[in-house]
């Protein structure tokens, strides 16, 4: 049995609008509707579980009921940090569970909204050999290491060998009882801090292999304001020219002007 859950719990302070980015309209449907249908309509995921910012449950139901996103099973408020909406999400699934059942779990960032089902089934399938799986791309940027030295600002200290980075995308896809544990342990620590989940199976359970599947491009996040106009342009993309498969022929339309945006569709 596989589980998604999609993470909302997030107020979108760097895109600084009076709703959370996952509530914005783009290309005619809440960000976290795009979201919710991806995995309604993927073959391997049996129920979805919505962690959705304090306050907006209801407009999260209501998305549900219109959309008929019959897969989703609870609409749940998250916590004060990502880790903390983790925990409460891995905390709901445990509910009725035999204490020796498992299942699969894929975390996703809600704001990802042009997932593709490629990434998922190949998420699923590494769950049957891996008990941890990450989600990640190449970076076409150099990454650089810095230390602030007060206020002479920023200074490099190491530049990594660029061919061995990979920048983190979700779903991350675990084993419950993997992930479980790695949060069990963590709790203990004091000095706990994360930005994801596959980090926490890294540091609680060295021991547990985490198992790379090729991310995709287009699996953005929305994070700052421009990428409400970016993910907007790629939704036209994938709408017209099916970009996957012609990717040279949309990039061409894209540069000749011919695609109109249109926000809030
Ligand atoms: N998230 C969550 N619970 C939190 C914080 C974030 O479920 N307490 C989710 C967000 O809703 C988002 C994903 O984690 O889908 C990625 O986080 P990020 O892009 O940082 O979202 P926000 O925290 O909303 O953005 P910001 O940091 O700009 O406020």
């Amino acid at each position: 049995r596989t589980t998604a859950v999609v993470l909302a719990g997030g107020t979108g302070q760097r895109v600084g609008l009076s709703i959370p980015k996952q509530l914005l309209k783009i290309a005619g449907k809440a960000v976290i509707e795009h979201t919710l249908t991806i995995f309604q309509n993927a073959e391997d995921i049996d129920d979805i579980i919505v962690m959705m910012a304090p306050g907006f449950v209801p407009d999260v139901e209501k998305i549900v009921v219109k959309a008929q996103l019959t897969k989703v099973t609870r609409v749940i408020e998250g916590g004060a940090t990502r880790n903390e909406t983790t925990e409460r999400a891995i905390a709901a699934l445990g509910e009725g569970l035999a204490e020796n059942e498992d299942r699969n779990v894929l975390f996703h960032d809600a704001v990802r909204p042009l997932l593709s089902q490629r990434v998922i089934k190949d998420c699923v399938a590494a769950l049957d050999r891996y008990q941890a799986v990450d989600v990640a791309i190449p970076s076409a940027d150099t990454i650089i290491v810095t230390r602030t030295h007060g206020e002479d600002g920023e200074f490099i200290t190491e530049v990594p060998d660029r061919s061995r980075l990979r920048r983190g995308q979700t779903p991350q896809a675990f084993k419950l009882s993997t992930i479980r544990k790695a949060y069990r342990i963590a709790a203990g620590d004091p000095n706990f801090q994360a930005t994801d989940d596959c980090s926490v199976v890294l540091k609680y359970l060295p021991d547990v292999p985490i198992h790379v599947v090729a991310g995709d491009e287009y699996n953005m996040k929305v994070t700052q304001p421009v990428d409400v106009f970016l993910t907007d342009k790629l939704f036209q993309l994938a709408s017209t020219a099916a970009p996957r498969q012609a990717g040279e022929a949309a990039y061409r339309e894209l540069l000749s002007g011919k695609t109109v945006v249109v926000f809030g569709g």
